[in-house]
């Protein structure tokens, strides 16, 4: 089989190149992204292997059947990058690798929570230049405060089992909840702690000194920060965001961040990130005012969608998403398989 790889980076081909040696893949490593005009690019291959910021839109969709390609394998688990229903018109099939290390970005976005609270950031630049002032750099104690935990699937709830030893109350909001956390099970109990409670959304912003979104990019998520719902949140609430840059309509983030309405905002994605993150960028201009604006406020962490980025995450992507190209076409009823 051979298969188009779109957006490599060196880091990819690290994990992937000897696995699919292995396995007898040939794949042809490409460093441009997917899209309508570079799906050409994959003509005489069965599949192409895609990440976050390809396009896989209805257009991209048509070349590639044009082209002769049969699956498209996401090396990462969100899939709103995809037109799944006009793949699935065109015969294409689609998966994904729904859960490589979910406790990696939950890590992270405690990182990143932790870093806008206690200003490490901040700290870090300072006393390289020798400035040991702590003027400004005053956070919060979280023991006792309240965190928000919107969607509490696998990242989710590895989150909760990351943010124990902070003795937080924890408030979630999903609208499927876990039914292991609202039956109270001796298990949930002994992973999760007793302080959680599901509550609705609006109880959620209210109450919640914390916000942490891990809910995917739907028609019913997109600007959900927006500028009604910062309005409920506490003011001085910290915001964390390691799901999906079109959860949050920047520009309310931005008039809010105005206002100083956020103690702290750490951000891995962002909703115009494709044509920057992944990218070195730092020898040019940047075009795109919203994302300046963003990375100067001193109290926002901007990074570039790594909050999955580890070992142990790669080798499991790798791995599974060889063995998705294994089983195109086998098990339609797998999870693996992205349905419109
Ligand atoms: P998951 O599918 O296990 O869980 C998502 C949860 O969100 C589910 O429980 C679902 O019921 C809930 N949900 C759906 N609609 C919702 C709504 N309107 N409000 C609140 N919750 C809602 O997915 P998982 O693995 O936990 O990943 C979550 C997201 O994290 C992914 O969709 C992806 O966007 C993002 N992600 C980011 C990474 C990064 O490197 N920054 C890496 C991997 C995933």
């Amino acid at each position: 089989m051979r298969i188009a790889f779109y957006d490599t980076k060196p880091y990819d081909k690290i994990w992937f190149e000897p696995m699919a040696k292995e396995k007898g893949f040939d794949i042809l490593f490409l460093e441009e992204k997917l899209n309508k005009h570079t799906a050409a690019f994959a003509k005489d291959c069965d599949a192409v292997c895609i990440f976050v910021n390809d396009d896989a839109k209805k257009d991209t969709i048509k070349k590639l059947k044009e082209n002769g390609v049969k699956a498209i394998l996401l090396r990462c688990a969100g899939f709103n990058n995809v037109d799944v229903k006009q793949a699935q018109e065109e015969g294409i099939v689609c998966m994904r690798v729904p859960s490589y290390s979910p406790r990696a970005v939950a890590e992270y976005a405690l990182g990143l929570l932790l870093a806008v609270n206690r200003k490490l950031h901040r700290a870090y630049v300072r006393t390289r230049d020798f400035n040991y002032s702590i003027n400004g750099l005053m956070g919060m104690d979280l023991v006792g405060k309240t965190i928000g935990i919107i969607g509490t699937g696998k990242i989710g709830q590895a989150m909760l089992s990351v943010i124990r030893g902070l003795d937080m109350r924890v408030l979630l909001y999903d609208p499927y909840p876990c039914k292991a956390i609202v039956d109270k099970t001796p298990e949930a109990i002994e992973q999760f702690g007793k302080n959680l409670e599901y509550v609705d959304l609006d109880t959620l912003f209210k109450e919640s000194d914390v916000i942490s979104l891990h809910c995917p990019l739907t028609k019913d998520t997109e600007y959900m920060i927006n500028k009604k719902s910062i309005d409920k949140m506490k003011d001085g609430v910290i915001l964390v965001n390691t799901s999906r840059g079109g959860l949050i309509n920047t520009t309310d983030l931005l008039d809010a961040l105005a206002k100083d309405k956020f103690a702290g905002v750490g951000l891995d994605v962002y909703e115009e990130e494709d044509e920057f993150f992944f990218e070195d960028r730092s020898d040019e201009n940047i075009s795109d005012a919203d994302l300046i604006r963003l990375t100067s406020y001193r109290n926002v962490i901007l990074t570039s969608h790594q909050a999955f980025f580890t070992k142990e995450a790669m080798m499991s992507i790798a791995e599974e998403t060889l063995e998705n190209a294994e089983n195109i076409g086998k098990d339609v009823s797998s999870p693996n398989v992205v349905l419109p």
